[in-house]
């Protein structure tokens, strides 16, 4: 039986050297399934806007959606830790919104925990929220919500200066009290030295394998879109076409009066 992940045990880990593994989820049956894996943490993520909602961006994502999310999630966990996000401008605007976003991830959403985008410029709001008792998990790099300021989906932190200002962006968010930062979307090389400099784990997304922990998208790594097979995504399966052959069948099977039988039916 899997251990009840807590933020304490996540030090634990980079302590030991045993890396930690998280995977995004959005509804209960999945949760059912994710919990009786060995995973250690869900989160939540506001990526709800592209693979549920269908959006291009993460950016029409309202906290009321992350709320509805992560309740229906944590009814199937018991042993991962709840990880929510905080939406776009549900922390940015004052330090006020995001104790108060942040508090109704936990009390309604029932979160353990929550995690937001940015680092020095966001460093001052989470130490304010890591004051409440809230526990927050950082994340830089590729950080979607600033899609349209960065020109698109492009690999952050190349060249030194660049380079330099996500160190301080990791530091500040330490300094301030995170339990955990995702990177996303940077080189190996800078993935590899954040995470050697620093004393809580870092989880990564396309930055590379020398960060203590890895993160995906469920409906990714599950291969729920043929269409969609970024570098740092890998596949391991393809319930595309699982579902899609499924569907097929069902469909065939009614028209041609194969189902239902006698055993689906009532007397
Ligand atoms: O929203 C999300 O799913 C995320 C992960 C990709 C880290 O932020």
């Amino acid at each position: 039986m899997a251990e009840r992940m807590t933020v304490p045990r996540f030090a634990v880990r980079k302590r030991k050297g045993r890396k930690l593994v998280m995977v995004t989820c959005y509804d209960a049956t999945f949760a059912r399934l994710v919990d009786r894996a060995d995973i250690d943490a869900v989160l939540v993520g506001d990526s709800l806007g592209n693979v549920i909602q269908g959006h291009e961006t993460t950016i029409p994502v309202t906290l009321e959606d992350v709320i509805y999310h992560t309740r229906a999630v944590s009814r199937g966990l018991s042993h991962p830790l709840l990880v929510a996000d905080l939406p776009f401008m549900t922390y940015q605007a004052s330090r006020q919104d995001a104790m108060r976003s942040s508090g109704r991830l936990m009390q309604e959403g029932r979160a353990h925990a929550v995690k937001l985008e940015g680092g020095v410029r966001v460093a001052e709001t989470v130490h304010a929220i890591v004051e409440t008792g809230i526990p927050v998990m950082g994340h830089i790099g590729l950080t979607p919500q600033s899609v349209h300021g960065f020109g698109g989906y492009r690999i952050q932190g190349r060249g030194e200066e660049a380079a330099k200002r996500l160190k301080e962006d990791a530091k500040a968010l330490q300094d301030a009290g995170v339990f955990s930062i995702v990177l996303e979307g940077i080189p190996t090389a800078l993935a590899t030295d954040i995470s050697a400099s620093l004393e809580i784990p870092t989880i990564g997304i396309g930055a590379g394998p020398n960060c203590d922990g890895q993160v995906l998208v469920l409906y990714d790594l599950l291969g729920m879109d043929e269409s969609f097979s970024p570098r740092f995504v890998k596949q391991y399966t393809n319930l595309s076409n699982i579902v899609g052959e499924a569907l097929e069948t069902f469909a065939g099977e009614v028209r041609e009066g194969a189902f239902p039988t006698e055993k689906h039916s009532f007397d």
